[in-house]
């Protein structure tokens, strides 16, 4: 918790790519946060290594787990990649499994695909092998992201804001209870 009281929310995108739509809905997400939370973006997905714990890890790696650990909540917005979970997302949570920095976490899932539902499903499956605290309320899969989208890129479907918006809420209530 930061000093003004407000919760710390670090949000992750599970995707790199520079027009990435995944990032959009992390935009929208910390605006609608950004008067009761302090957002964290967090980059450094494509920097760090494959997982191997049979080595130290690395600066990556450490700066990772330190920004979970000292983070109130965690919000990850993900795509699906060949029907699954893409890899450098897969990757960093399968970096924080012995470290358990997200165990009890209050989080929010946003998958944004085409379909999505199966990328969504498997993340809620490993975040229930991390335990994290993530609730019906606060995950959502959001299908045919680009068609909510304009021209410029930013979502204008009125449904899907609002179903944004619920879920930041739920998330931001989910950190108050384990306050
Ligand atoms: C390599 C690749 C594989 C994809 N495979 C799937 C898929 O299996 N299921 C799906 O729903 N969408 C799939 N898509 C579509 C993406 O989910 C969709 O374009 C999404 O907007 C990408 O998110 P991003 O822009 O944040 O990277 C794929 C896109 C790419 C680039």
């Amino acid at each position: 918790m930061k000093q003004n009281n407000k919760p710390v929310i670090v949000a992750i995108s599970g995707s790199l790519r520079s027009n990435s739509s995944n990032n959009t809905v992390i935009q929208l997400a910390a605006e609608l946060l950004k008067e009761k939370a302090e957002v964290i973006i967090y980059n450094g997905l494509g920097q760090l290594p494959h997982f191997d714990d049979s080595k130290e890890p690395n600066e990556a790696v450490t700066a990772f787990r330190k920004i979970l650990k000292e983070s109130d909540g965690v919000l990850i917005c993900s795509p699906e990649y060949a029907f699954g979970v893409p890899g450098s997302l897969k990757n960093a949570l399968d970096w924080t499994v012995s470290s358990g920095e997200l165990v009890y976490k209050p989080l929010a899932l946003i998958t944004a695909a085409t379909g999505g539902d199966k990328a969504h499903a498997a993340l809620l499956n490993t975040f229930t092998a991390l335990s994290t605290n993530v609730t019906e309320d606060t995950s959502l899969l959001i299908s045919y992201i680009r068609s909510k989208m304009n021209a410029e890129g930013m979502i204008i479907d009125t449904t899907t804001i609002v179903s944004i918006k619920n879920v930041t809420n739920a998330l931001l209530e989910l950190i108050k209870t384990v306050e």
